[in-house]
């Protein structure tokens, strides 16, 4: 059996805990980052994932009787019926990538250790208008989801320059396409994407391959560990066992970070809620972690792969493909209903 080892940053929630765990299932060897390992345990991991990988839809949209309807949990019975025991199998390991000590304590130790696989996941979106989020904000957000992976990916090369290896960046398709009051988002992903590129050519004679994965809308707790510029919020100030759910629609829904007297709230309000129902009734993560396990394994993978479902890969289509920019613009303001 396979145990070659493989490093998921951010794999305590998302996408990042269904790819360790899919990867675990698969016979790799996990090791999975948190902030705060020590708040972990397998109950709190399994309900996430369980929650995760359930199919929801909501009845009554949008009027003040909406529901959300819980429907079928979508794992392969293995992984259900196995589930305590990989969740056991997965190491994890303290990192925050915001902070360049965290990053150089931990990252050369687990080299050493011999991974080879890397998958860059960690991230978190920020919400508001663009003339309203300080710049200091806006620093954090491409210190968490750009320098953030550069920093990992600059403490594991010397390791990895002799025996090469692999390093996965997790983009977005948020990173092709603008989204409404997430221009910092959008602007690290795309960011991540391009450093992708220049890496893959720069580490070519190392047999370093560079990938990008550029997930759609995916039903993870995204929204609900959202920064948002209202003071005392950000991921350490929730109540981690609490609140880290997503199931909470119309809690999620009231979160709208944008105060009333903006003159964004409208448009703000639009678009959260749009983002919020959408991902709640979103393809699971095990879209994701299929994907990823099909770039590990290829001998010859693509620079950028995509994984949504068919309506957002062909909406992705038709906004890089067919329409013009002015098109795109007007498009996504539909979309958002802006
Ligand atoms: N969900 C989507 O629709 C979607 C779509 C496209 C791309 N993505 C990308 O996929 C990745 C995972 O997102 P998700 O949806 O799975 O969100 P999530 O459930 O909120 O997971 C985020 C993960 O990142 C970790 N993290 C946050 N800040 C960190 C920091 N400073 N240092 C290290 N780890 C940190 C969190 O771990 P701790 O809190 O335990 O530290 C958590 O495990 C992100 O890069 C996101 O941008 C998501």
């Amino acid at each position: 059996m396979n145990k070659e080892k493989v490093l998921i940053t951010g794999a305590s929630s998302g996408i990042g805990l269904t790819c360790a765990i899919y990867l675990t299932y698969k016979g790799y060897k996990v090791i999975g980052t948190s902030r705060h390992p020590e708040k972990l345990n397998n109950d709190l991991l399994k309900n996430r994932y369980l929650e995760m990988l359930t199919k929801y839809t909501i009845t009554h949209l949008k009027s003040s009787q909406e529901t959300l309807v819980k429907g079928k949990i979508q794992i392969p019975d293995e992984i259900f019926e196995n589930l305590d025991n990989l969740i056991e199998k997965i190491e994890f390991k303290p990192l925050d990538v915001t902070n360049s000590n965290s990053v150089s304590e931990i990252i050369p130790l687990l080299m050493a250790e011999g991974v080879r696989i890397i998958v860059n996941n960690a991230g978190s979106g920020f919400f508001g208008p663009i003339e309203t989020l300080s710049i200091d904000h806006s620093k954090e957000q491409l210190d968490l989801n750009y320098f953030g992976q550069i920093r990992v990916i600059q403490n594991a090369l010397p390791y990895m320059r002799n025996d090469g290896g692999i390093i996965v960046n997790m983009a977005s398709l948020g990173g092709y396409i603008p989204l409404p009051f997430h221009s910092h988002y959008s602007s690290s992903k795309s960011a991540l994407r391009m450093l992708t590129e220049t890496l893959r050519l720069e580490l070519q004679p190392f047999n370093i391959k560079v990938v990008s994965l550029n997930p759609g809308v995916i039903n993870t707790p995204f929204n609900v560990n959202m920064h948002t510029p209202k003071a005392g919020s950000g991921p350490d100030s929730y109540d981690y066992q609490e609140e880290n759910s997503i199931t909470t629609l119309k809690k999620l829904l009231n979160a709208l970070p944008t105060p009333k007297e903006s003159p964004y709230y409208s448009a703000a309000k639009q678009t959260w809620e749009t983002v919020v129902r959408n991902m709640i009734r979103g393809p699971s993560p095990q879209i994701v972690a299929e994907k990823l396990y099909k770039i590990i394994t290829s001998k010859n993978p693509k620079v950028h792969y995509i994984s949504s479902n068919f309506i957002q890969r062909f909406g992705y289509f038709l906004m890089r493909r067919i329409t013009s920019d002015k098109l795109k613009i007007f498009i996504t303001r539909k979309f958002y209903g802006i």
